[in-house]
């Protein structure tokens, strides 16, 4: 696997492959790499001829500093994981690299960045969407790989290559879990003992959410899941909405049209975690 630290090297690379009619699959992360990053790279691997991963703790999506300050930063380890999973090309960029002056671009994303994340992390959608227009300009990919543990970071996604006509295919990837139900994060990483093994519940509230769901009407749903996890002393939910899977709207009542998901952040000590499922009714 080539390591490249500078735009300029990497867009000479692109060229090079470019000139041999490859197709580049980009997977664009923040480290910290465990089975779910992994299983965007092995899509990649499948579609492209060639796949390329970003290691970026990217600090305009973080509005909280002690968030962004304890970010898990491991990169031998994930070298070594990306290697393994036969990556091609990793690009490492420092911060001077992504913002050599300040990027004061705002995006209309209407509904969608001002509910649930948007809501309760203000400006993260834009510090994301900062980071992945200058990625996707420099890397120039075919498909870019998105996991679906991030639900509204992929509306968005899709909302801005539409915005600025990226031609790249943008390719949505389930959710990777723990064997408990826990969704892989890399914050799971800097929960104490007591509290990881408190944090299964929030899938499995999830989950059983679904069959509630059946008997109950989608605001006693919410109720359910909400009192369910709060119930529990080591989590405070911040939110639970069960939206459209595109508008990403509001769902009132089971009968309205569409694919529905929940989703979840909690609060577990001084983490949050997110999560969602799909509803099938
Ligand atoms: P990061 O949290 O490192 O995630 C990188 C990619 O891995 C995202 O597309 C995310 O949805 C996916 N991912 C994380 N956990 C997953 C899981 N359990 N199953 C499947 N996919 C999973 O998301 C970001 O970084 C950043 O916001 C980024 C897009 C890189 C912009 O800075």
């Amino acid at each position: 696997m080539k390591i490249i630290e500078k735009k300029a090297d990497l867009k000479i690379e692109i060229n090079k492959l470019r000139n041999f009619s490859k197709t580049i699959g980009f997977v664009p992360t923040m480290g910290a790499l465990h089975e779910g990053h992994i299983s965007l790279i092995t899509s990649s691997k499948n579609d492209n001829d060639i796949t390329i991963a970003s290691i970026f703790v990217n600090p305009t999506q973080f509005n909280d500093k002690k968030d962004y300050q304890r970010y898990p930063r491991i990169l031998n380890d994930d070298v070594k994981k990306l290697e393994e999973a036969k990556c091609d090309i990793l690009f490492i960029p420092t911060e001077e690299e992504m913002y050599p002056e300040e990027d004061n671009r705002q995006f209309d994303f209407g509904n969608i960045d001002k509910v649930m994340e948007g809501k309760f992390r203000p400006g993260h959608f834009r510090g994301v969407a900062l980071i992945v227009s200058k990625l996707f300009e420099i890397v120039t990919p075919d498909r870019a790989y998105f996991g679906e543990k991030d639900f509204q970071q992929v509306a968005i996604i899709k909302h801005l290559t539409k915005l600025m006509c990226y031609p790249v295919e943008i390719v949505s990837c389930p959710i990777i879990r723990e064997s408990d139900g826990l969704a892989m994060s890399s914050r799971n990483m800097l929960l104490n003992k007591e509290e990881r093994e408190h944090v299964p519940l929030i899938s499995k509230t999830l989950f059983k959410a679904r069959n509630i769901a059946q008997k109950m009407n989608v605001e006693e749903t919410k109720n359910w899941v909400i009192q369910t996890i709060n119930a529990d002393p080591f989590l405070k939910a911040e939110y639970f909405e069960i939206v459209n899977d595109t508008s990403l709207e509001s769902i009132n009542n089971w009968s309205q049209k569409g694919e529905k998901v929940g989703c979840i952040a909690v609060h577990v000590g001084n983490i949050r975690l997110i999560d969602n499922v799909r509803f099938y009714l």
